[in-house]
């Protein structure tokens, strides 16, 4: 198999027959004339049900992480289609201590409604994660690093410990540039596209990518059932997003040194988090808020994985559906996407923010 650079590049990518151009056409149609009734191209016969846009996209997910892919609409209908095809009323699911928001506000609020039960836990303690387990639990959720806290679970130590459950790895802010949780044994993958794979924060969209055809198939099914697909505009956007993935990352990890080195020699600052890869860092701060709102380059911002840096105060913003509950974040924390500008720039605007 050629190496990852090769395949970032070229994944997902055929010449167009028509007309042999080198990037395929951006498929804007619901749906396919047929030849005569039932009869079609592959699977084209109606757009929500399959298009040769995403058809690439979810080619390229595949060959990069080393499995099935399937694409939706956003980071949580991919969740959610996942959670959806794998379990069903009376199962348990365990969940991370700290996790996105959102992950835990599908499960706490919407599938808890229809009999899905779960426990969040420490999964950087295997003994808590072995003690969680249940004869009805069908799924551990792994997020690795957790947002916001990038804490660092061991994917084949969980594997070890699934017994007939299926781990899911939320790869989102690794990237199949660092870690590809279906190597390590994990069964299924899943990525809010919106982050590093689409990589300009210009659009919004969500992958599954599973090792065994049957699951699969149960991830399709749901994605036709209940249609959270994206658009082929969106596709083509994440396509091209994934043939830089790999330089980005790249620059987003060596701007993250840059910047978890300063933040920890600076006086206020405590708890600097940086996993050692990649663009996400955490701190803590008494002056989070009043940080957040002081940075130039640095945009007060929602979202992460893009080439321009943001920040954000978890506790007020993307962790919201945490509060009150034991995934709840603390509110001095501070969390930056360092984006792919020149770091030397990134460490002064936030030198001027924290004076
Ligand atoms: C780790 C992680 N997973 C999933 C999601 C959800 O993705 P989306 O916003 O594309 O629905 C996010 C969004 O911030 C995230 O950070």
């Amino acid at each position: 198999m050629s190496q990852f650079a090769t395949r970032a590049v070229h994944a997902g990518l055929e010449p167009d027959p028509s007309y042999g151009s080198v990037i395929p056409a951006i498929h804007q149609t619901s749906t396919y004339a047929q030849r005569a009734p039932g009869e079609f191209v592959e699977d084209f016969d109606y757009a929500r049900s399959a298009n040769p846009t995403r058809a690439a996209l979810e080619r390229a997910l595949g060959e990069l992480e080393g499995g099935l892919g399937s694409a939706f609409a956003s980071g949580m209908a991919a969740s959610h289609a996942l959670l959806t095809a794998a379990t069903d009323s009376g199962a348990h699911v365990v969940l991370p201590g700290d996790l996105y928001g959102g992950t835990y506000r599908l499960v706490d609020k919407v599938l808890s409604r229809f009999g899905l039960e779960y426990d969040l836990v420490d999964q950087t303690d295997l003994d808590a994660v072995a003690a969680a387990m249940r004869p009805e639990t069908r799924l551990i959720w792994v997020e690795t690093p957790t947002n916001p806290l990038l804490n660092v679970v061991d994917i084949a130590e969980i594997v070890n410990r699934k017994g007939d459950a299926l781990v899911v790895v939320d790869n989102t802010f690794a990237t199949p540039v660092v870690q590809r949780p279906l190597e390590l044994g994990a069964d299924a993958v899943v990525h809010s596209t919106t982050k590093y794979l689409g990589g300009h924060s210009d659009t919004v969209g969500g992958a599954v990518i599973v090792r065994d055809p049957d699951l699969h198939e149960q991830v399709r099914f749901v994605q036709n059932a209940v249609g959270a697909v994206p658009g082929p505009f969106d596709c083509f956007l994440v396509h091209r997003g994934l043939r830089t993935l790999h330089l980005r990352v790249a620059a987003h990890t060596e701007n993250a040194r840059g910047v978890s080195d300063f933040l920890r020699d600076q006086p206020g600052v405590t708890d600097v988090r940086w996993p050692g890869f990649g663009g996400m860092v955490s701190f803590r701060h008494p002056d989070a808020t009043r940080i957040a709102a002081r940075t130039k380059l640095f945009t007060l911002a929602e979202s992460l994985g893009g080439v321009e840096s943001l920040i954000e105060v978890p506790q007020a913003m993307t962790h919201q559906s945490v509060e009150g509950s034991a995934a709840a974040v603390p509110s001095d924390l501070v969390r930056l996407s360092c984006g792919i500008e020149a770091p030397e720039d990134l460490v002064e605007d936030l030198r001027n923010a924290l004076a």
